[in-house]
């Protein structure tokens, strides 16, 4: 049996890209996931990373994301992947360099290093970039969402922007499409990107 497609949606916070990742999950059949904690361990690791009132370095927040990873890989997407069953990833590995990386100043030589420990060779066919000014983004946030994340500033927010940008560029793996806009419109940029991987 072939594996299934691997498909992670990706965007700074309030990009829109959970609500499509969803949609596209039920009409494709896919599997559903997210991070962090879409897992009996990540429930736990979630709460520490949004609503830990210790402090948590940079590097020590880089590696829970990736030791929920690690466990979310092994526990459910590659389990799915090998039995033929397309996997939708609401946040994946770009998530952990463009916020821990770009976004707090984690070394990015070395954050890529510990994501191969982490993910091994489950990589997506596809990671499809949700872009849009961070102001945008702002202003569609939900005001209950209020993370360490959220609180993290429009600077922080840009630094993401910026990372998934230079991830995408000239990737082929990659494909960013132009969130700003309506439901509709962002819904046939993701029909066209996901037709060209054969999920659509
Ligand atoms: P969540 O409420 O799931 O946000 P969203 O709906 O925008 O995905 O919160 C997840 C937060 O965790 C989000 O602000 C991004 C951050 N995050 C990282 O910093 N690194 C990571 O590796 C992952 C997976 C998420």
């Amino acid at each position: 049996m072939s594996r299934g497609l691997f498909i992670a949606f990706e965007g700074i916070d309030g990009s829109g890209k959970s609500t499509h990742a969803r949609r596209i999950a039920r009409e494709t059949g896919a599997l559903f996931t997210f991070e962090p904690g879409d897992s009996e361990l990540g429930v736990q690791l979630r709460e520490l990373l949004l609503h830990s009132k210790v402090a948590l370095t940079p590097e020590t927040e880089a590696l829970l994301m990736l030791s929920d990873r690690s466990h979310h890989v092994a526990s459910t997407i590659a389990p799915t992947l090998a039995q033929g069953r397309a996997v939708i990833a609401d946040r994946y590995l770009a998530s952990t360099i463009s916020y821990q990386g770009y976004g707090r100043g984690v070394n990015l030589d070395l954050l890529w290093r510990a994501t191969d420990l982490a993910v091994g060779d489950v990589r997506p066919d596809l990671t499809i970039v949700f872009d849009l000014p961070v102001e945008v983004a702002a202003r569609r946030r939900a005001p209950r969402d209020d993370d360490r994340f959220e609180r993290s500033g429009p600077q922080f927010q840009e630094r993401v922007r910026r990372g998934l940008l230079e991830m995408a560029d000239g990737n082929p793996h990659y494909t960013v499409i132009d969130a700003s806009g309506n439901h509709d419109h962002v819904a046939a940029q993701l029909t066209a990107a996901l037709s060209a991987v054969g999920l659509m």
